[in-house]
């Protein structure tokens, strides 16, 4: 298998957004527990792929490196896979010597008091990253408030496994319709998704589907609806902000997962929305690069070999796509100033981003916007300074909407 493989694409998005947001969060949330700070890896996996590309303990440890002189940090493993957790553990003391680490064997919900235990004078960043259904809801929202209710610093990445849902959906939906009951394989499988998303809710979208005939809702949306949907209920229901970025294999493909990031603190997820940007950029060079390689492989000529430079010119893209990005952001925040005055940017940043989330828009568009509008006479702030996302913006006093009505 290349390393451009199709299916590595989703992967290298996830560990690119990972290692852009763990060492900012670690610089962030540390300060405010005197530099001490944990990184939770839940689901960790064997450290590193067979090609040796670093998986997500590599990626927390080699953030936790960068840091080191002004953050202490602990790295905690969990990985219940007894094969899995002897080729981390050698990974991990083969190449990550000196460092502050601690694997622990089995499942995740087995450690989870003891690690919260372990960190409690202490931020904390949790990658939860199973391969189907995670940690259950009443432990992810138990251990959110209890977070929240000490004032600790606490940040989980929870990746949302949106395929797992639809495969389970599809055939809800087809027992339902040939009016026969689930195997006993999918009654148990209906089970974990209880605990997982939170008892019963979530059938009835795939129940209405299957009454509903063949063509309405296909069961990848409905459960792309529904990750959304758990993940603005868990974030309405412990007070944190939660904010999404699906993923697909290729952009004619539905997302199989959805990665979503829940944070007390705007500053989390003004910044997770910038690495959000970036980790789109890295998704069109993966999915172009594999698509490429996949080409050579065939027999064809290949637009590159493998081991070569990326065919992909994020500038090039980037300067072809900005112009719509910012028209977008500048419509978004000029509808947001019809809503909420003041305005300030970091308490909306979902509908600041709108449709552009994820594609490569980041802040340095957002900026842009703001001075569009600023030139435009539409706003009162001109997108400069440290603290844009925190100011409070206003239409100038001169601006009346009713004069542009019609
Ligand atoms: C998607 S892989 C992890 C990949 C890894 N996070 C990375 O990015 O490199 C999921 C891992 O979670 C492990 N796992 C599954 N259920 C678990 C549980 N309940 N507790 C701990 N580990 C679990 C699996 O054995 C598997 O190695």
């Amino acid at each position: 298998m290349s390393f451009f493989d199709a299916r590595r694409a989703p992967a290298v998005v996830k560990h690119g957004l990972l290692r852009r947001y763990c060492q900012p969060f670690a610089y962030k949330a540390g300060s405010r527990t005197g530099g001490r700070v944990t990184f939770l890896d839940g689901y960790a996996g064997a450290g590193c792929y067979e090609d040796d590309t670093p998986g997500s303990p590599l990626v927390l440890l080699e953030a936790a490196k960068r840091v080191s002189p002004s953050r202490d940090v602990e790295a905690v493993f969990i990985e219940e896979d007894p094969a899995t957790f002897s080729r981390l553990q050698e990974v991990l003391d083969t190449r990550c010597g000196g460092q502050k680490y601690l694997p622990l064997a089995g499942d995740v919900d087995e450690h989870l008091d003891f690690v919260l235990r372990m960190c409690h004078d202490r931020a904390l960043f949790a990658f939860l990253d199973p391969f189907g259904p995670a940690l259950s809801r009443h432990r992810l929202q138990d251990l959110l408030r209890r977070r929240a209710h000490e004032n600790l610093p606490t940040d989980v990445l929870l990746h949302v496994s949106v395929r797992s849902v639809w495969n389970f959906g599809s055939r809800l939906t087809k027992a339902k319709r040939e009016r026969r009951p689930l195997s006993r394989q999918d009654e148990a499988f209906a089970g974990r998704l209880d605990d997982f998303l939170g008892a019963g809710w979530w059938r009835s979208s795939f129940e209405e589907a299957a009454a509903a005939g063949p063509e309405e809702g296909k069961p990848a949306a409905i459960a792309l609806r529904l990750a959304e949907q758990y993940a603005e209920e868990v974030a309405r229901q412990t007070g944190y902000l939660a904010i999404s970025m699906p993923v697909r294999r290729r952009p004619q493909h539905a997302p199989i997962f959805v990665l979503t990031l829940f944070t007390r603190h705007p500053d989390g997820a003004w910044l997770f929305a910038d690495c959000v940007g970036h980790a789109g950029l890295d998704w069109e060079e993966a999915w172009r690069d594999a698509e490429a390689s996949k080409e050579g492989a065939n027999g064809q000529l290949g637009l590159f070999a493998p081991g070569n430079a990326s065919i992909f010119d994020r500038e090039d893209y980037e300067r072809n796509h900005s112009e719509k990005w910012i028209g977008i952001i500048r419509d978004n925040i000029d509808g947001l100033l019809e809503r909420f005055q003041p305005l300030i940017l970091q308490r909306h940043v979902v509908e600041v981003y709108g449709a552009t989330l994820g594609t490569g828009a980041r802040e340095t568009h957002v900026r842009k916007a703001v001075k569009r509008l600023h030139e435009d006479g539409l706003v009162d702030h001109d997108g400069k300074g440290r603290s844009m996302e925190r100011a409070e913006m206003f239409r100038p006093a001169r601006y009346d909407s009713s004069t542009l009505a019609g």
